[in-house]
């Protein structure tokens, strides 16, 4: 597929305002944008890019077999790794895809729906989602997302949208259009540019169906909040294992496929404090030593524990160095972490040192993404 031009319509999300399941939108430029990308939907075979609270997605009708490919071949995406159904709201399920929701979930939606989190459901008989989202699973994965633009949207053209992270397969999920732009330019039609993702890294995916239930992604919502929310039924939820063999498919996202590493190495630096920055410098400075590669640049992406002290020993050690700092906070750490690792790449750093936190809250979901990009993890 090839298009001349990718444009890029503005929309402000500040505008729309939902009355029950229905958008009211005040901008006369985002009610423009949306009616353009929803006519696409509807009456082309096109993906369309649009943001969502947790990273931009590239949907098109999980009902349209020959839109749903289109995703695939515009992402360069492996065609056997299903995709995320997004509705406007919790009735869809029933009335466009014919899935009553099981009972289990019903605590979990009340609380997190709209917003990031992502629950399978089993595929009914006789079901007219396309079997390129589902790729032979006899379950489906579904969310209702909370950013009024893509809630919006999935409402006004009145189409469940199969949506993946809009990059291009391999690289970061993106979290501004402009990182769509840079992935898919020539590849889709349009994005809609509604500034940058307030979570930052992909909705949490969970399975009720199982007994007990699993966290197959961890995500925008954190496991404690669902153990806390979900009373008995989910009180004993377990953590997907993060790898499957290649002739298994995919339960949950990454478990298969090569997830994105910056081009520059990553070495994830764990139970450092600023007392033993020395100590982390001679770890530096030794895996520089037995690498293979030229180390002149170090990127430092840092978050609770370490300073700028860090940067200056390097510096007197002779490198360049980029000093960044993620925040303290889960959510800072969580919003910052992709566009960090592209505009690391984009600043051709040669090693990025990025320093690990606990796997609490927030913490599980970014230590997720982390552990993904990382090539070695040094300590104390
Ligand atoms: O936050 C998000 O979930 C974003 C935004 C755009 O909504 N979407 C997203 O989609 O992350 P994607 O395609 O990058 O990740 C979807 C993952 C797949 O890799 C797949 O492994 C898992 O969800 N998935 C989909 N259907 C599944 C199923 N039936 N069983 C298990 N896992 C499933
Ligand atoms: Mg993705």
């Amino acid at each position: 597929m090839s298009i001349a031009r990718t444009k890029i319509l503005k929309v402000d999300p500040t505008s729309i305002v939902f009355n029950g399941d229905v958008p009211k939108i005040s901008d006369p430029e985002t009610t423009q944008a949306l009616s353009e990308a929803a006519h696409l939907l509807q009456s082309t075979n096109n993906p369309v890019a649009f943001p969502t609270e947790t990273v931009y997605g590239l949907g098109a009708s999980a009902l349209n077999t020959e839109a749903v490919l289109n995703i695939y071949r515009a992402k360069n995406r492996p065609a056997d790794n299903p995709l995320i159904l997004h509705v406007s709201s919790r009735s869809q399920i029933e009335s466009i895809l014919n899935v009553q929701i099981p009972a289990i979930y019903l605590p979990l939606l009340d609380k997190f729906w709209p917003g990031p989190l992502t629950i399978l459901l089993p595929v009914p008989a006789n079901s007219n989602i396309s079997s390129a989202c589902t790729v032979g699973q006899t379950t489906f994965a579904v969310r209702l997302p909370s950013n009024p633009v893509a809630r919006a949207l999935i409402a006004i053209s009145n189409l469940p949208l199969a949506a993946p992270s809009a990059n291009r397969s391999t690289m970061p999920s993106p979290t501004k259009a402009d990182h769509v732009y840079q992935d898919l330019n020539g590849k889709i039609p349009l994005v809609l540019d509604g500034g940058s993702c307030d979570v930052g890294v992909e909705s949490t995916v969970v399975d009720g169906l199982s007994n007990p239930p699993v966290l197959l992604r961890p995500g925008g919502v954190t496991f404690e909040d669902i153990v806390k929310t979900g009373g008995d039924a989910w009180k004993n939820l377990v953590v997907a294992k993060s790898t499957t063999k290649d002739n298994e498919i995919a339960r949950a996202p990454g478990m298969k496929y090569k997830h994105y590493s910056p081009v520059a190495p990553v070495l994830l630096a764990q139970d450092f404090t600023k007392a033993n920055t020395d100590a982390l410098v001679d770890k530096i400075v030794e895996f520089v030593g037995q690498s293979e590669m030229t180390v002149k640049s170090i990127a430092i992406l840092r978050t609770r524990q370490l300073d700028s002290l860090l940067a200056n020993k390097l510096e007197s050690a002779g490198f360049t160095v980029i000093d960044r700092e993620l925040g303290t906070t889960g959510s800072q750490i969580s919003h910052n972490l992709f566009a960090s690792f592209r505009d690391m790449d984009s600043q051709h750093s040669d090693l990025i040192v990025i320093e690990g936190i606990d796997e609490v809250g927030e913490g599980l979901a970014v230590m997720n993404r982390v552990r993904k990009a990382a090539l070695t993890t040094i300590s104390p």
